[in-house]
């Protein structure tokens, strides 16, 4: 290509790793041309929390017209994309499937290239739509309903795992403690919306430290130690303050997650810090970190929330890096639930 005019790549991409049926077209890797997200939330609040078959079926009657709507929106064909990218994993196993079908027909009836895409890889490339200046390296810190990783983002495409959860991810301690709690599903929004009535210091809950590897995290103590305060107070009599249980449990999760974030951040003395997935929508967690960067001249970045929670513009965004990488996938792109980050 001459000069300055070098040609676009224009991605669809297609997300249905867990409940949302979710498409966008993406333009080289940094332009939402398009991000449509048909929510399950309200149909799984019933059964407090995602019913997998449900959530299938639901992907099954939602996909083509939020795949259609997502090409309508940015006023493009499907003729005109450069290749189609989906999320083949980590999730579940027939939610993905459902848009790995989806992308295999419409690539193999459109001629077009099929990126497979992992979740999580789309969680940090997340960062790379609203903050055009970011590059690698940088450590990004995943916090999602399934997963909490501390990654070292080496280059486009390229994860060093320095540290991840030993049980429960952050967001599924949100969940679970906000339905202990009484708030419901999704716990997340719910816990940080009550916690603003509440006081975080009211109730010293443990910030658990896992010995054999300082990066890593550890929820389920945090979350019975919720419990166990709950059954305390109903046996001795004492009403429970829901804000302020929601405020101090929020408060001893970020602590821990800020911590040993910075601990990176000085070990490898890294200068951009990025947070991704639905937790980092959580506003206290946004302000502990952006604090905490601040006062050690660290650049700190994060999508807005609705690139945070799932979405397909960052699944889009990852593919396009793999796109220019190289990477196609053949028609036989299977799911893999337990897909490993940096693995193909
Ligand atoms: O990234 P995501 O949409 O899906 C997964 O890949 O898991 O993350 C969903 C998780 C849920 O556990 C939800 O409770 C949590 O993110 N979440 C939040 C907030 N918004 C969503 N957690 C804390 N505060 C929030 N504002
Ligand atoms: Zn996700």
């Amino acid at each position: 290509m001459m000069g300055s005019s070098q040609r676009n790549v224009t991605i669809l991409a297609i997300e249905s790793s867990c409940d949302e049926t979710a498409a966008a077209v993406v333009r080289n890797g940094r332009e939402a041309l398009s991000n449509v997200i048909s929510s399950q939330i309200a149909l799984h609040t019933l059964y407090g929390g995602v019913v997998p078959e449900i959530a299938s079926r639901k992907h099954i009657e939602k996909i083509n017209q939020v795949i259609e709507a997502a090409l309508s929106e940015a006023q493009m064909h499907l003729a005109e994309m450069d290749a189609i990218a989906v999320t083949y994993g980590p999730g579940l196993v027939g939610p993905l499937l459902v848009g790995v079908a989806e992308a295999k027909a419409i690539a193999y009836a459109a001629q077009k290239p099929l990126i497979g895409v992992h979740h999580i890889e789309g969680h940090i490339n997340a960062n790379y739509i609203e903050n055009k200046e970011l590059e690698p390296p940088f450590l990004c810190l995943v916090v999602s309903g399934g997963h909490t990783h501390l990654v070292q983002v080496t280059d486009y495409g390229k994860y060093e795992i320095l540290g991840r959860t030993r049980d429960d991810a952050a967001g599924e301690a949100f969940d679970k403690v906000a339905r202990a709690i009484g708030l419901g599903y999704p716990g997340g929004p719910k816990i940080e919306q009550v916690s603003k009535e509440g006081s975080p210091d009211a109730i010293a809950f443990p910030r658990a430290k896992v010995a054999e590897n300082p990066y890593d995290f550890s929820f389920s103590g945090v979350k019975s130690a919720v419990l166990n305060y709950i059954n305390g107070c109903n046996m001795k009599n004492i009403p429970i303050v829901q804000a302020d249980i929601a405020a101090s449990f929020q408060k001893a999760v970020t602590d821990v997650l800020v911590e040993h974030a910075m601990m990176a951040v000085e070990e490898f003395q890294v200068h951009k810090f990025a947070i991704a997935g639905g937790v980092a929508s959580n506003a206290a967690l946004r302000n502990g970190m952006r604090k905490a960067c601040e006062q050690r001249n660290v650049e700190f970045y994060h999508p807005s929330p609705v690139f945070c929670t799932d979405n397909a513009a960052m699944i889009g965004t990852a593919a396009y890096y793999e796109y220019l990488a190289g990477r196609r996938d053949g028609w036989d792109l299977n799911a893999v639930p337990n897909l490993k980050l940096g693995e193909r």
